[in-house]
């Protein structure tokens, strides 16, 4: 067989998970043509920014980055090379015609939808066919036109089952630079589930702009909702850890809620984003539930499952929240006691509804208000890290440390851990016994398995 000449790859990621692992699968798409990693950005002979565009700045971050790019754009040409850059995801999708006339040296810009396509763009790049522009939601999703097997999958994987969001929350830009919410069918999730066990994960987390909200073609040919589908996957031997991102507190239904009690492999860690304590704010999000019905979930859950832990995510400042609708945000998180929590100022963002309000929150107000937020889930998580100490915990290793002898791991609620101990060990649950709470991660002695 002709083996195709070395050339070397470079991709940078902002985003979500999902752009995480539509990184790796585009690595996966032209590693047949020869690509390979590099961490050298001058040596790349194809340099991919996968973007994305949720906050302020996106756009304008693109552009310094691809300046910074542009004289080892031109170094490469003038040593007779050439280095083809690509822009990927949600910036690509939203602001395809601006980059294309900005950055006329950048060869490909395509959205999320479509970079299973890399290997044509690439032979019509090289054949000279100038900038090639592809932001087109196609009719055929690129899942089941991936090559079936990971580069690297590493202990702990990522899978996308589900893409796109129909919820169109009012400060969102995911539903327009997503679409509309597809889910693959379980048939083709198990595949790529079980590859990725058979190529060493251990843990596989399923990903979704809106995951819970998956609807996918069983094999029985009904559609089966997600809680289903961890049943399924629980099946595969050697998968040890199931976990699921991003979920909306709409679509909790009962069935999931059960696989938390039903499916040991399913982790007693949920991220379920809120944004706010204030009906008032919800509603003008269109979240479409309120701060109770949010309440009542994280009851459900914690009577399946009691030691669930909890993450979700903030929004502070969205246009018209009052004093007294902060404050309701504040009790909720109160209330509910987080794990840990990601909180953003409300952030304007061109085309979505919310842009458009005009009780916009002063910048100050805002600012102020995050700050006492994170103090308070700050306090949480170190609440929450230090009743660790003295427990003896499960903990799955999936990397090695900085350190010589040194391997890092992850408890079932997502904190990491780091314990003296050969890489041998790898891949492997073991327990560890905490005693010591760092900024970042937990520690203590490797036990050996009773
Ligand atoms: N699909 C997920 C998350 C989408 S984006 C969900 O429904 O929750 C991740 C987080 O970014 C959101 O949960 C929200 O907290 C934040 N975010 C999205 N748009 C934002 C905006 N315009 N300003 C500030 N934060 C935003
Ligand atoms: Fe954005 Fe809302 Fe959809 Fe989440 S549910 S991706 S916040 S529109
Ligand atoms: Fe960002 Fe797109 Fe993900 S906007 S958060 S990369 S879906």
């Amino acid at each position: 067989m002709k083996t195709a000449p070395q050339k070397k790859l470079f991709i940078k990621t902002w985003g979500c998970q999902m752009n995480v692992y539509d990184s790796g699968r585009m690595a996966d798409v032209v590693a047949p043509l020869g690509y390979t990693a590099t961490e050298d950005v001058a040596e790349a002979d194809l340099v991919i920014f996968n973007t994305c565009h949720i906050r302020e700045k996106a756009t304008e971050k693109l552009f310094s980055e691809l300046g910074r790019l542009r004289p080892h754009q031109k170094a490469k040409a003038q040593n007779g090379g050439r280095m083809m850059v690509a822009v990927a995801g949600c910036v690509a999708q939203a602001e395809g015609p601006e980059i294309q006339r900005r950055a006329p040296y950048v060869d490909m810009v395509f959205g999320p939808q479509t970079y299973h396509q890399l290997p044509e763009m690439i032979a019509r790049v090289s054949r000279g066919a100038g900038i090639i522009l592809n932001t087109e939601f196609p009719a055929e999703p690129k899942f089941d036109l991936l090559p079936q097997d990971h580069a690297t999958p590493g202990v702990s994987a990522f899978l996308s089952i589900q893409e796109g969001c129909d919820k169109f929350c009012t400060f969102c830009v995911v539903p327009y630079t997503r679409g509309a919410e597809y889910s693959r069918s379980v048939a083709s999730i198990s595949t790529e589930a079980e590859r990725l066990v058979e190529q060493g994960a251990r843990e596989i987390t399923l990903l979704g702009q809106n995951v819970n909200a998956f609807h996918g073609e069983g094999p029985d040919g009904k559609v089966w909702g997600l809680g289903r589908l961890f049943r399924r996957l629980a099946e595969i031997p050697g998968l040890k850890r199931l976990r699921y991102m991003t979920s909306h507190p709409r679509d909790m239904d009962d069935d999931l809620i059960a696989a938390h009690r039903d499916v040991p492999q399913l982790m007693p860690f949920m991220h379920l984003p809120v944004q706010s304590g204030s009906d008032a704010v919800l509603e003008a999000m269109n979240r479409k539930h309120t701060a109770d019905d949010y309440r009542r979930i994280i009851e459900k859950l914690r009577a399946v499952r009691p030691d669930i832990a909890l993450s979700s995510d903030f929004i502070v400042g969205f246009p018209g929240e009052t004093d007294k609708d902060f404050a309701d945000t504040m009790k909720l998180v109160r209330d509910v006691g987080f794990a840990q929590a990601y909180s953003f100022s409300y952030s304007r963002r061109p085309g979505t509804p919310a842009a458009a309000m005009t009780n916009q929150v002063d910048e100050k107000v805002t600012a102020a208000r995050l700050q006492e937020l994170q103090q308070l889930i700050r306090e949480q998580q170190e609440r929450f890290n230090q009743s660790m100490i003295g427990q003896t915990l499960p903990v799955l290793f999936d990397r090695v440390g900085r350190y010589e002898n040194q391997i890092h791991g992850r408890t079932l609620y997502m904190q990491a851990v780091h314990v003296e101990g050969h890489a041998r060990l790898i891949g492997q649950e073991m327990l560890v016994k905490i005693e010591d709470v760092g900024m970042n991660s937990l520690s203590g002695p490797l036990l050996v398995a009773a």
